[in-house]
C-alpha cells in the first residue's frame, strides 16, 4: 500500500480539528477503493457527549460523497491514540477488516487492523 498521501492527509487534517475542550486534536483519512483520500477531523460539543471523533466524520464524509468500499484508513494525534471503541465499531461495520495506521507528532507509525481493533464484533450477520 502507498501509505504516504493516507498519511499526509490524516496529519493535516488535525489542524481542522475543532477541539476547544480537550485540546486534543485527532486527524483521520480513509482510501477508498478509486484511491481517493478523504479526511475527517474531530469535532467537539460543550456538551461533551455529541463530540464526534475523527474517525467516524472521516467515514461519513466518505459515505456522503457517494464512496462504498474503504481499503485503509489513517488516524494522526499528539500521542498516537488508537481509535475508540464507538468508532471500531463504526469502522468494521462500514470498512469490514482493512489495515489502519496510527500515526503520532513523531511521525512514528503503527499499523493494526480493524479485526484485531475489534475481535468477535458484532454486525449485520448477526441480525439474520
Ligand atoms: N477522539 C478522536 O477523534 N478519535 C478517537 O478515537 C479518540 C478520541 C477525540 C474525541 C475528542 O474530541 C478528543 O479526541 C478527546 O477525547
Amino acid at each position: 500500500m502507498n501509505q504516504e498521501k493516507l498519511i499526509h492527509v490524516a496529519k493535516e487534517m488535525r489542524d481542522k480539528s475543532y477541539a476547544p475542550f480537550s485540546k486534543y486534536t485527532v486527524g483521520a483519512s480513509v482510501k477508498t477503493e478509486d484511491g481517493s483520500i478523504i479526511g475527517g477531523c474531530n469535532v467537539e460539543s460543550a456538551s461533551y457527549g455529541l463530540t464526534c471523533c475523527a474517525e467516524r466524520i472521516a467515514l461519513y464524509n466518505t459515505i456522503s460523497q457517494g464512496f462504498s468500499k474503504i481499503k485503509a484508513m489513517a488516524v494522526a494525534s499528539e500521542n498516537g491514540g488508537f481509535p475508540c471503541g464507538a468508532c471500531r465499531q463504526v469502522i468494521w461495520e462500514l470498512c469490514g477488516d482493512i489495515p489502519i495506521l496510527i500515526i503520532d507528532n513523531q511521525n512514528k507509525i503503527k499499523e493494526t487492523s480493524s479485526q484485531a481493533l475489534l475481535p468477535d464484533a458484532f454486525d449485520k450477520n448477526n441480525l439474520t
